[in-house]
Parts: structure tokens; C-alpha cells; sequence
């Protein structure tokens, strides 16, 4: 396997650094050709044994996107007056998209037959992930809204018993500018204090030879 050029090289990982929450959104509509490149790219996600355990509900109708909001855990969520409640994000963004995960057809494949039933959850992750990436390069913006009941969120969207909705994800171009990324360096422990080297505990600042790991940050 050979490495990417290195403008490709530095354009994903600088995807990657600048991956945000969204906090608002603007009204302009996502191109269906953007919606479909962002589906194909969540859709390329690693799934074991090639057995795809996502499916998607691409959410436009503003009906819907009420309904949604009355699904909403805290008041505060749903309050219109907080300037990036979930509500007006729910609302504002033009797409809003559920993705579940479910057992997937395994018939064909020895290895998804054989795998824990978390592994289908880890596929998810990743198909998220990967659109979230594909969302930032394409210069839209996602904000994963965690506090909804799922229980009605599935029978607002039709979802069947079997199926668990994993994200709900409001995608949309941001408005105002996103949090700088050292936000998180501020606030999170340092990289290195979460890498051990050979066990548990063991620091890698301590250990001469490992200082190439601790060196995180050397990402151009
Ligand atoms: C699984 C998951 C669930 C999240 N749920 C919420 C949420 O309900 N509301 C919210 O504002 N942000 C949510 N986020 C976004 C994170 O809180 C956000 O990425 C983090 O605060 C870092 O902020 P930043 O992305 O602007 O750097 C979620 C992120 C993940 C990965």
C-alpha cells in the first residue's frame, strides 16, 4: 500500500484537527450531490465481514424536525431561547440525519455470523465518523444531538423494534465561526497522558526512546 501524496497526506489530517461540533446553521440547502458523497463516504466505513449494520434516515421535512424536537430530554434542549439549543439546531439545519444500526444480512459472511453484537455498533461509529470527516472537508458542519428519547424518535421516524437509532446528526452549513481548535487541548488532558507503552500505566514520558510518540501536536 503506498502513502498519499503529501497535499493529500496533510488535507485529510487537517480534516481531521478541525472536525467541530456545529452550534448553528444557516438555511442554504445542502446539494444532493454533497448529501450523496457525504452518504457514500459514511457508507465506506470498515463493516466486519462486509456486512453493512447502518442504515439511514435522511430527515428534510420540517414537520418531522418539530416532531423530533418534542423528542428532546432536558427543557433546556428545547428551550428556543438558548442561541445553539438541540431544538434550533434540530430546526435550522436543512438536513437532519438518523443513523441506527441493525443486525445485518449475515448469511454471506462466516465472520459476521460469528462477531459480538457490539461489533455492528463499532461499524456505526465509524461510518459516522467518516461522514463527519467527509461533512468538514465539504465545509458543512455536524452537531450530534445525544439528548433524545430513542424510544420516541423511533416511532416519530417508523424505526422497527429490531433497529437502534445510534446518532442524531443535524448537518448543515455553520453559521458563525466554529471554536478554535486548541479549545480542546485547553481543556482535555495532554495526548500523551493517554497513550501507555507495553502495559497499562506505564508512561511513554517516561521512556527516552518513546519520545517520537509523546511528541503529539507535530501534525502540520
Ligand atoms: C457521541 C457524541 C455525542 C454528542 N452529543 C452532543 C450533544 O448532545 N450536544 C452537544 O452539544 N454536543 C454533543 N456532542 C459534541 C461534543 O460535545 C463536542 O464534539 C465536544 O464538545 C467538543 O467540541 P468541539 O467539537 O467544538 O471541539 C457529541 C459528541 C459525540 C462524539
Amino acid at each position: 500500500m503506498k502513502a498519499f501524496p503529501p497535499r493529500e497526506r496533510q488535507g485529510l489530517y487537517r480534516t481531521m484537527l478541525n472536525q467541530r461540533q456545529a452550534r448553528g446553521f444557516r438555511s442554504e440547502l445542502i446539494p444532493d450531490s454533497i448529501l450523496a458523497r457525504l452518504l457514500q463516504a459514511a457508507q465506506s466505513a470498515p463493516a466486519l465481514g462486509h456486512a453493512p449494520p447502518w442504515k439511514f434516515v435522511v430527515v428534510r421535512d420540517p414537520q418531522m424536525k418539530l416532531r423530533v424536537c418534542s423528542t428532546l430530554l432536558k427543557d433546556s434542549e428545547r428551550a428556543s431561547s438558548a442561541g445553539d439549543s438541540a431544538a434550533q439546531r434540530i430546526c435550522e439545519a436543512p438536513v437532519n440525519l438518523c443513523v441506527t444500526c441493525s443486525s445485518p444480512d449475515v448469511s454471506r459472511s462466516a465472520q459476521a455470523r460469528e462477531a459480538s453484537p457490539v461489533a455492528n455498533l463499532f461499524s456505526v461509529c465509524g461510518a459516522i465518523q467518516n461522514l463527519w470527516l467527509a461533512a468538514r472537508a465539504e465545509g458543512l458542519g455536524v452537531a450530534w444531538i445525544d439528548s433524545i428519547r430513542t424510544e420516541a424518535l423511533r416511532e416519530i421516524l417508523g424505526i422497527p423494534s429490531s433497529v437502534a437509532p445510534i446518532a442524531y446528526l443535524c448537518i448543515g452549513y455553520s453559521s458563525g465561526a466554529p471554536k478554535v481548535p486548541e479549545a480542546r487541548a485547553e481543556h482535555g488532558p495532554h495526548p500523551a497522558d493517554l497513550v501507555y507503552l507495553d502495559r497499562w500505566g506505564a508512561s511513554i514520558a517516561a521512556e527516552p526512546s518513546a519520545r517520537p510518540l509523546r511528541d503529539q501536536g507535530s501534525i502540520p
